[in-house]
């Protein structure tokens, strides 16, 4: 896409029932990435992410914790899910949690349209419910439950007996919208994005939408159904809405045209409410779809779908701690395909730390500084004539940019990284075979050092751009090194162009330092 473009990426609301564990630091981490690229391309670029507080599960987590349900999501934002951000060194632009006021107005709106236009109307609902999914569940969304729940029907997600409901609620007519559903992924076939993913949703759609219940009568912690005050809006409805109630949907139509519609990247489990359930709200209130759906994989620990129910979750300051947040940030858009399942284990990032970041790209840096501190007394050297070696490395440079452009065009993080690390494995190969140290010991090769050297030097810079929106801070402290001007204000799509200061100053320590307890204390 050209620079300039509006780039509005949205994270899912994450569920305020509990602590954040790296699952959810990943899905973080994937937006941020994304934003910060396309931020340093000069597009019109907004992060959202924020907290989904309302519904049975927060209801019945904070009872059980003898507060209420507004105390206790204000307890979990303050000190659980605004400190990831911190932890994991998110730029998000706005945080937004469905207890804002301007979150509950906007809901009120939205559905008032929608029942003004006859989209909605009351029926008696009768089915079964997961409050873990907060969702209505199909029969053959469920199994048969092992151990204490033997003989009974279980959520195939949350292992646990789902909970009859028989109800008077309000319906919105979704199976209107099946057909400009199924044609939406049909004439735009990247709607939904990984394949995988595009094809579960075309098949379930393919076998018929029923309408949906989308309000609750038995508790009130909801936005009140607007002409109907008995009735609170169904969670995930009320949820959905976030992306455009923070963006001024019915309040502030300047902002909101310029951002809409949103790039949404959410967990594979969630596709179907923003693959399906969301575009039919849309398109109801004569809205725009979303440009792209991305559902990411699941992060595995031994082999399973990490979560804190099953005792497997990870917090990511136990990663961070050890590792800090640039190698936490690096490692799991590295090691892991985007939109694929991975497994996540203490030795991997260990031994990517020391071979990627520590020896690959942070002694790189640390040598071209320190030589050219040690031969030039820090003055950057200007280069001669150029060999084929020297012009291979302004040829990678621009290569892998346009390549690592083009990946995060298409959501392919971890391809992007691969490529920029062709440039890391480009410049350390010119070094062992250029011999720098070699060319010092001869006064008449002073030219030779000064252009490798100078070689070396350009597409450490580029590599310190493009490597900006993973990790912010080891390439800020090289900036400040080497660089002139604000690292983030360099275009990373012409990462090549950067200009350097014109005398480099030392590293006074290495940019991933050496770990020497690769797990956290039990
Ligand atoms: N509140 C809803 C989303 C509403 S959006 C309108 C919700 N919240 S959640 O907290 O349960 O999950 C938020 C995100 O974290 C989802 O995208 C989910 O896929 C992701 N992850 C939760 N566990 C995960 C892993 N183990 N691995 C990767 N992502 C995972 O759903």
């Amino acid at each position: 896409m050209p620079a300039g473009d509006s780039f509005f990426i949205a994270t899912p609301i994450f569920y305020v029932n509990d602590v954040p564990h790296i699952g959810h630091a990943y899905t973080e981490v994937a937006a941020d990435v994304l934003a910060r690229w396309h931020r340093q391309r000069g597009d019109d670029t907004w992060l959202l992410t924020g907290t989904d507080e309302h519904g049975q599960k927060i209801l019945r987590t904070a009872t059980s914790h003898d507060v209420t349900p507004q105390q206790w999501a204000d307890k979990l934002v303050t000190e659980s899910w605004k400190p990831l951000l911190e932890t994991v060194d998110i730029s998000n632009d706005d945080f937004i949690r469905t207890t804002d006021e301007r979150h509950e107005a906007g809901v009120q709106k939205f559905l008032q349209k929608l029942y003004d236009d006859g989209f909605i109307y009351q029926g008696e609902f009768e089915g079964s419910y997961c409050v873990g999914c907060e969702e209505y569940k199909q029969p053959g969304d469920l199994v048969e439950g092992t151990g204490p729940f033997e003989g009974e029907q279980v959520c195939a997600i949350h292992s646990k007996p789902v909970e009859l409901l028989k109800e008077n609620n309000y319906f919105f007519r979704m199976s209107d919208f099946e057909q400009r559903l199924l044609d939406l992924y049909e004439q735009q076939p990247d709607f939904v994005q990984p394949e995988t993913v595009r094809n579960e949703i075309v098949q379930f759609v393919r076998q018929g939408l029923r309408d949906l219940s989308i309000s609750r009568q038995s508790f009130d912690w909801g936005v009140k159904v607007p002409w109907d005050e008995e009735h609170v809006v169904y969670v995930w409805f009320d949820a959905l809405l976030n992306y455009v109630t923070a963006i001024g949907y019915g309040v502030d139509d300047e902002q909101f045209h310029r951002r809409w519609p949103a790039v949404q990247l959410v967990g594979k489990d969630i596709a179907r409410f923003h693959a399906v359930i969301w575009p039919a709200m849309l398109m109801a209130a004569g809205l725009p779809v979303p440009k792209a759906v991305f559902g990411h994989g699941w992060l595995l620990v031994g082999g399973e779908k990490m979560s804190k129910s099953k005792l497997t979750g990870i917090a990511p300051q136990q990663i961070t701690d050890v590792f800090g947040a640039d190698a936490f940030r690096y490692y799991f858009m590295r090691a892991i395909t985007f939109g694929q399942d991975g497994n996540f284990s203490w030795e991997d990032i260990a031994a990517r730390y020391q071979a990627e970041l520590a020896n690959g790209f942070g002694n790189l840096a640390s040598r071209v500084v320190a030589m050219i501190t040690r031969y030039f007394d820090g003055v950057v050297p200007v280069a001669g004539e150029l060999t084929d070696a020297d012009l291979a490395i302004r040829e990678t440079e621009l290569r892998v940019t346009a390549a690592a452009d083009a990946a995060i065009e298409r959501f392919a993080i971890n391809e992007a990284l691969a490529s920029i690390w062709e440039l890391v494995d480009a410049l350390n190969g010119y070094i062992t075979e250029q011999e720098p140290w070699a060319l010092a010991k001869h006064d008449d090769q002073r030219e030779r050092l000064a252009t490798v050297l100078s070689t070396a030097l350009r597409g450490l810079g580029t590599l310190t751009v493009l490597l900006s929106p993973f990790i912010p801070t080891a390439t800020h402290t090289l900036w400040e090194s080497i660089g002139q001007g604000t690292l983030t204000s360099q275009p990373v799509d012409r990462a090549a162009e950067w200009s350097s200061a014109p005398a480099v100053v030392p590293l006074a320590a290495g940019l991933f330092p050496r770990i020497e307890q690769p797990e956290p204390a039990a």
